[in-house]
């Protein structure tokens, strides 16, 4: 039988090439051969409330871009968690039997905290406990994360190896399946940080316009020298070399020697060109689903109906297993 995937990733509306390569484009292979399950998780969205703004519009523009990537609704389940109430049911019932204990060590809800000082919600505490609550429900073989998810399948492995032995053999134990760290994208700015919404000019969205992105890889800082080399000591070269590479195919051997002597000005010109012309049919995509709000949100509810199929017969058997009448 062809193993389960589940996925999820957060409405945030726009995506940047960090979101393209380190997630997006894995969901694509994926779904060509596992059994795939991939969910825009609004309910995660909701525990911060900068990124509860405006959810419809981010959920409709998350979903248009997923579709423009290649996300296939004919190949997998695409779907909204909260069109599918057995997430939160299960939640909590998974709820009643994690040790608080567990949830208090969870890196991602203390890095949190530290930002949000008095506003942390219950949520936010809960946070991994819906994520286990996605994964199982689905008796899901592997899950697809970057690497800032691994303690939080742990958690939901926990979690299933906890109830398997108080009730009776129910879940399967999820393996994570950890994106490759060369597809992490660092800051056009700061080749330290990692690329994200919250560094404004250093970040490079699916849908700029070619003399937007033409201008920010301009202005992507380099490093002293002037050559193209893969090497610690050139960290933000590196990078632009890694996103070279991604969108090229070539090798960073291959493009070093295609650029040995030109220059970081010939470089930077041939990574905007090779950026503009590879993102060029998602963006038309894009534009063309993003005028026909009705066949979304039909994609949308056929997800639903599908992943709901499912969720609500093995939520029975977890009842039932539960003891519930
Ligand atoms: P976020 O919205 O930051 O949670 O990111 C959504 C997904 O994109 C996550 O699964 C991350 O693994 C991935 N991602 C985010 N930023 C980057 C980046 N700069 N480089 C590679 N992958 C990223
Ligand atoms: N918490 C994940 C993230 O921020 C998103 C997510 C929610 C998820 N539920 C999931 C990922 C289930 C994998 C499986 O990236």
């Amino acid at each position: 039988m062809t193993k389960r995937i589940f996925s999820g990733i957060q409405p945030t509306g726009s995506a940047h090439i960090g979101n393209y390569l380190g997630a997006i484009k894995n969901w694509v292979e994926l779904q060509n051969q596992y059994d795939s399950v991939f969910c825009i998780v609004d309910l995660h969205a909701l525990t911060n409330p900068e990124a509860a703004n405006q959810m419809q519009k981010k959920i409709f523009d998350s979903t248009t871009t997923l579709l423009a990537a290649g996300i296939d609704p004919k190949k997998c389940i695409l779907f909204v968690q909260s069109h599918v109430h057995e997430h939160t049911e299960l939640t909590w019932l998974l709820n009643t039997i994690t040790p608080i204990a567990e949830l208090e060590r969870m890196t991602q809800f203390k890095e949190k905290s530290k930002h949000l000082k008095q506003s942390i919600n219950m949520g936010l505490f809960d946070y991994p406990v819906l994520m286990a609550a996605d994964i199982l429900l689905y008796h899901t073989n592997v899950v697809p994360v970057g690497e800032d998810q691994r303690q939080h399948v742990e958690l939901a492995r926990i979690i299933a190896r906890k109830f398997n032995n108080q009730f009776n053999k129910t879940f399967i134990l999820p393996e994570p399946l950890i994106y490759k760290s060369s597809a992490r994208i660092m800051s056009l700015a700061d080749p330290t940080k990692k690329m994200s919404k919250s560094i404004p000019h250093g970040c490079l969205e699916l849908t700029d316009s070619p003399a937007l992105i033409k201008e920010k890889i301009k202005k992507a800082v380099t490093d002293s020298g002037n050559e193209i080399k893969y090497s610690p000591k050139k960290p933000a070269v590196v990078n632009l070399m890694t996103i070279y590479a991604s969108f090229s195919k070539l090798s960073f051997d291959q493009i070093e020697k295609k650029y040995k002597g030109k220059g970081y000005a010939q470089f930077k010109d041939d990574l905007a060109k090779i950026i503009i012309k590879e993102l060029k049919p998602f963006q038309e995509k894009k534009k063309a689903l993003d005028k026909k709000p009705e066949q979304i949100r039909k994609i949308l509810e056929n997800g639903a109906k599908k992943a709901q199929s499912i969720a609500q017969k093995n939520l029975k058997e977890i009842k039932q297993k539960m003891g519930l009448l």
